[in-house]
Parts: structure tokens; sequence; C-alpha cells
């Protein structure tokens, strides 16, 4: 068999990768055969989201969902579906809608349509992601305005319903901080006495080098395992950049030039810290490993540097270096140290 990330850790848990719409494509053969050999499970980065599979009331676009089934078949892959109910990239018409009736008519169509189609075929959904705030309480969005807090637990039961056998998840970020943690996981409470089926919580991975602890990591997984649910790790990527929203006293006229002097790797990242972003991935499969009784998957959001929404993002432009292979898709240090975690085992 090949060396690759999704052999080592077949008895341990799924390694996924977020694919975009060049790569469901296959418009890059180098990237897909890399794709093929490495990943076991894949989420569509954007093109399941509401707004692009469900872009009017009675519009769907499954032309590339369907690819990316078609590719997960061809190469042994499972599906994450990602993701039914979010208040981000949501389709415009339900940003209208003021009515009860109207809006659990609206939640039905779409997860009985959207999880229908794929029900059989698809591991696990996203049914609901990012619903609470740091502060532990429950984002404001239009299924909270119209519903109030009864759309979490209606979402698990529609997705139950249009799809009997996957796995549902509530996906979120900054699952590590104490108040987030704790409304969530009194949201999940909820959800289970409701009578809905929830089977699993994904914690996003998009951390830094030396933030959030290793600590605060594994109290969050063991927190949540507690609720008697699998733990993903979703959307893994590690920036080394630093923030330049930390910057004092930046305003936003000066964040173009604060950004460029916060962008210091742009013709190549340091062996130092090629080095440290290796010891971090170690240090998190290290951790991954030892929970694996626990967790169902683990996926890099992005296959390689140059695919990185953190190349945008806090700001436009910048040239990051978060995940496992190079932008010529060549294997980083990062990878043979979690490759290494399972040789002579
Ligand atoms: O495809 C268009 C392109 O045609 C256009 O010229 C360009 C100009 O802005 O935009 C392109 O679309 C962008 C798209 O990514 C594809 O690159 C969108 O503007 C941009 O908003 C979109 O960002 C995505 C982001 O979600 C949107 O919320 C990122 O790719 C995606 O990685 C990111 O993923 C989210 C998860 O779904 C949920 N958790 C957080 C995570 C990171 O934000």
């Amino acid at each position: 068999e090949i060396p690759s990330l999704k052999a080592s850790y077949e008895n341990d848990f799924l390694i996924g990768s977020a694919l975009n719409g060049r790569q469901i494509n296959e418009e890059d053969s180098v990237q897909n055969a890399l794709i093929a050999r490495e990943f076991n499970s894949y989420t569509a980065e954007n093109i399941m989201k509401s707004m692009h599979i469900h872009p009017a009331k009675d519009t769907f676009n499954f032309e590339m969902p369907d690819k990316l089934f078609a590719l997960a078949e061809k190469n042994g892959a499972k599906v994450h579906g990602h993701t039914l109910i979010w208040h981000s990239q949501l389709s415009s018409f339900f940003y209208g809608i003021k009515d009860s009736t109207e809006m659990v008519s609206a939640m039905t169509d779409h997860i009985n349509t959207i999880a229908g189609r794929y029900a059989g075929k698809l591991d696990s959904w996203d049914v609901v992601n990012e619903a609470v705030e740091g502060d532990g309480s429950l984002r404001k969005s239009v299924f909270l305005n119209v519903l109030g807090e009864d759309y979490l637990p209606l979402s698990f039961k529609l997705a139950a319903a249009a799809d009997p056998q996957a796995d549902l998840y509530y996906n979120d970020y900054s699952m590590t901080g104490e108040a987030k943690r704790k409304g969530v996981i009194e949201m999940v409470k909820k959800i289970q006495e409701s009578g809905a089926k929830i089977d699993g919580i994904g914690m996003q991975g998009h951390w830094h080098l030396d933030s959030p602890s290793l600590e605060e990591i594994e109290t969050s997984i063991l927190e949540y395992a507690a609720l008697g649910v699998k733990v993903a790790i979703t959307e893994l990527d590690i920036d080394v950049l630093p923030n330049p929203r930390n910057v004092e006293g930046a305003d936003i006229s000066q964040r173009a030039e604060i950004d460029a002097q916060n962008n210091p790797y742009v013709n190549g990242l340091p062996d130092s810290i090629n080095v440290a972003l290796a010891k971090r991935y170690e240090d998190l499969f290290k951790l991954f490993l030892k929970h694996s009784d626990k967790i169902s998957r683990v996926t890099l959001w992005g296959v390689n540097d140059g695919d990185s929404w953190k190349n945008n993002f806090p700001a436009r432009g910048r040239t990051n270096y978060c995940l496992l292979f190079d932008r010529n898709n060549q294997p980083k240090k990062a990878y043979e140290s979690v490759m290494a975690l399972k040789e002579n085992k």
C-alpha cells in the first residue's frame, strides 16, 4: 500500500479535506491524484452552502454537489455535507421570511430536498453551523428571530427524517473558549432533551501556532464527548502569520500597510516557522490519537497552502502557510510529522 494519511490513520479516524470548485471539477491532475491518495472524507468548501445549492426558493443547483459525490465514489471516499442551516452565505430568500409557518415550510423544503437527494450516499451532515456566540448566547439570525430556539431541534429532526442514516453534527469555531463551550453544551443538551437525534459535534480547527493550548483543546474534546456524541475536528488549518488586528493603535486606514508589514513570509516560509508548524501539527495529532475513541474525523480546510481561505483573512492578499502541502503540492515537514506518529506502530 502507498503510504498516505488515510492509510496511516485508517484505524483511528477519517482524514478529510475541504475541496474547492477546481478540485471538484478535477482541473488539476496533480492535485487530484494527491486528493485521491491522501484523504478519505471530502467536504465541499463552498458549493453546498445554501446560497449556492439553493439560490432561490424554487431553484436548486445540484451540478457541483453531484460531481463531488461522483468524485468521492470514484475514489472510495466519504462525503461530509456542509452545511444545511447557517446564517452566513445564506440564500437571500430566507431573509424575507417573517412568519413562523412559512419559515418551517422553507426549512422543511430546504432540508428535505438537499438531504433527501443524498440520503444513503452521504456520511454526515453539518446540520447547524455557527449558531452560538463567543459569550455562549445564541447568535442572532433570521432563524432565531422567526422561530426562537426551536429552530435548533427542528433542524435536526428534519435532517434525521430526510436522511435517517447520516450522522448529524453541530459545527462551530472557537469551540475551546469556556463561555462558548458552556453555551454549546447547554444548546446540545436541549436538542437531546427535545428527542431530536444529534450524533456529533464538530470543532472547527482554525487555530494558530500557539493558541488555543493543547489543554484547552483536550478539555473541550472531553466535555463535548461527555454528552454522548462523537467529536470531529473540522476545518483544521494553522495560521502562521501575526494578526494585524492586534497591532496597537491600528485603524482601518492603516490596515493595508500594517498587513503588509505583518505578511512577512511573502517570499517563502523560514525554516524555523516551518519546523514550529510541524511541531504544532504533531502535538495536535498526538492529542487526537490519544482520544481516537472519541474522534470520528479530522478534516483539513484545504489541500495545499495556496488553497487556504487564510490567504484572504483577516485581510486579503496574504501569503499564509496553514496546511500540510505546499503551493507545489509537495508534503511539508508538518505532513512528515503527522505521518511519523504512525510509523513503526
Ligand atoms: O468565487 C468567487 C469569485 O468568482 C470572486 O471573484 C471572488 C471575489 O471576492 O470571490 C469568490 O468567492 C469567494 C469564495 O470564498 C471562493 O473563493 C467568496 O468571496 C468568499 O466569501 C468565500 O469564502 C469562503 C468563506 O467560508 C465564506 O464564508 C471560504 O472559501 C471558505 O473557506 C470559508 O469557510 C468557512 C466555513 O464554511 C465555515 N466556518 C468558517 C470557514 C472560514 O471562514
